[in-house]
């Protein structure tokens, strides 16, 4: 494994809690604005992850980790990478590194969280259940320190006894995780319950690693200059903010928190920019009113229901079509430039692009396998070998091909094998330039009449989802050369 840093200093920093529905990337990145160093992405559990593939999407310039149903379920850029870091919901370490290994390139750390209360996150075995179960506990975070190249680190509640605290946070420090945040709460207690920072306090003390002070939302902390007095008075290293932070995330700046006026339109700025969902929008901007919800402008955004509507209710119609006209021109701009529409990622070693082989863009008596075999036998390199695995969740293939000693990967997975190879083959192509083979491309003229002929007639034992369904195909498949036969074969 690449050796990356594994540092994340959370000394002196404030953080932006993960908050299911408020940590979305609008929000992350308002806050990284005013002044938060690190910022949690919502906690995204890992069984819904694990089905989501990475996609970049190149007109919002973001990077989305997109589910079969093509819902994003988590979306990022650029600018968040060394500040963003991923949480999950799980109980399972093989998921877990699993998830943390499909976005570990894209943030700067991986936390679990240990400190839900709630059913849907319990029943599983996740969140505050974990608590319980240390044993599983050790296991998930050992699992993903060894497996992962970013720092992991953990958020828990207390337990009832102080031992008990004390105990589980040194067998959380001996994993290795870079840092644990502690919401000074049980599991039993309500957020306006008092925070005990006494007991955050014994814990940084307890161990060396940074402990992040959490909780003091309500009673301590109203303003920035009460970040510092909370971290004191929890001994801890840094602070991460939830409630504060959802009502007014300008409580991060130092020289003193905006009007709400103003923080909300910074706000919905970026959320037209990313695309956010009109829902998750209003939610957070109805966190942002509290009591003034039941206002006039409260009440006229709890009727708007689309992106435009609530750009009108805060006077923002001329920002909102900007943003849509721009957006769309450069939709355009991509759909018209290939280069840019098939941009490459790499993925460890292996070139990736997000593509599909979509079987009504080529001719029936041509494939892209068949294209990228007759260049390597141009180019004298060996047959391109393909390597197939199938996950168990939707039974989805993926292909890896290798050619010369380069590997090429589609993100997208496909629903039969001959599928998920072409696409690799589609990818491959595109990396190196080589037409593929689309109707109404140029005619490359790699692959013979002869060949074209051959290939027709092994096309034809194929079904339209790449199922061989003609009895007498393997007599058909002793006419073609032998490299033709692979291909065909495969
Ligand atoms: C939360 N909290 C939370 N915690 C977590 O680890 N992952 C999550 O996804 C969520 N989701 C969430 C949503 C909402 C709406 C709230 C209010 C809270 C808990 C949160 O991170 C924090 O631990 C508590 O709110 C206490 O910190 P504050 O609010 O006193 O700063």
């Amino acid at each position: 494994m690449a050796q990356t840093v594994r540092r994340l200093c959370f000394c002196d920093k404030t953080a932006l809690a993960p908050m299911v529905r408020v940590g979305t990337l609008p929000m992350r990145l308002l806050a990284l604005d005013y002044g938060a160093d690190i910022v949690y992405c919502e906690e995204l559990i890992d069984i819904k992850m694990v089905q989501c593939t990475r996609v970049l999407n190149d007109v919002l310039e973001t990077v989305d980790f997109v589910a079969p149903d093509d819902r994003v379920v988590f979306r990022t850029c650029q600018r968040e990478k060394d500040h963003v870091v991923f949480q999950m919901g799980t109980a399972d370490p093989q998921r877990a590194l699993t998830v943390a290994r499909l976005v570990e390139n894209d943030v700067a750390a991986i936390d679990v969280n240990m400190g839900c209360p709630k059913e849907y996150s319990t029943k599983g075995g996740m969140g505050a259940a974990l608590l319980s179960t240390p044993d599983k506990i050790e296991a998930i975070l050992n699992t993903l320190v060894k497996g992962v190249s970013k720092p992991v680190t953990c958020k828990i509640r207390i337990l009832p006894s102080l031992e008990n605290t004390l105990d589980l946070a040194r067998r959380i420090e001996r994993t290795g995780v870079a840092a644990i945040a502690v919401h000074g709460r049980t599991k039993e207690e309500r957020p306006q319950h008092p925070v005990h920072c006494d007991v955050i306090q014994a814990v940084a003390q307890a161990v060396s690693i940074p402990v992040i002070a959490n909780g003091g939302s309500l009673d301590l902390v109203k303003s920035h200059g009460d970040i510092r007095s909370f971290r004191e008075a929890a001994g801890a290293s840094s602070v991460m903010l939830a409630r504060a932070a959802m009502w007014n995330p300008s409580v991060f700046r130092s020289q003193g928190a905006l009007s709400l006026e103003r923080v909300m339109e910074d706000y919905i700025r970026y959320a037209v920019r990313y695309d956010n969902h009109p829902s998750n929008t209003k939610y957070c901007l109805c966190q942002m009113l509290r009591d003034r919800v039941e206002s006039p402008l409260g009440k006229r955004l709890h009727a708007a229901q689309t992106g435009a509507e609530i750009c009108e209710v805060f006077g923002l119609e001329d920002f909102y079509e900007e943003s849509q006209a721009r957006l769309l021109a450069r939709r355009k701009a991509l759909r018209a430039d290939p280069c840019l529409a098939d941009r490459l990622t790499m993925d460890g070693d292996v070139a990736t692009m997000p593509v599909r082989f979509d079987r009504r863009e080529y001719p029936p008596q041509i494939t892209p396998k068949m294209h990228l075999l007759e260049w390597s036998r141009r180019e004298k390199l060996e047959q391109p070998a393909y390597e197939t695995v199938q996950r168990p969740l939707d039974r989805g293939f993926q292909s890896t091909v290798t050619v010369g000693d380069k590997k090429y990967r589609s993100t997208l997975w496909e629903k039969s094998k001959k599928f998920a190879e072409q696409a690799a083959a589609i990818v491959c192509l595109r990396a190196l330039g080589v037409p593929e083979g689309r109707s109404g491309e140029p005619e490359a003229g790699l692959v013979s009449k002869r060949k074209r002929e051959e290939k027709r007639a092994g096309e034809s034992e194929e079904s339209s989802n790449g199922v061989p369904d003609a009895p007498d195909s393997a007599c058909r498949k002793r006419h073609l050369s032998k490299p033709l036969q692979e291909e065909v074969k495969g």
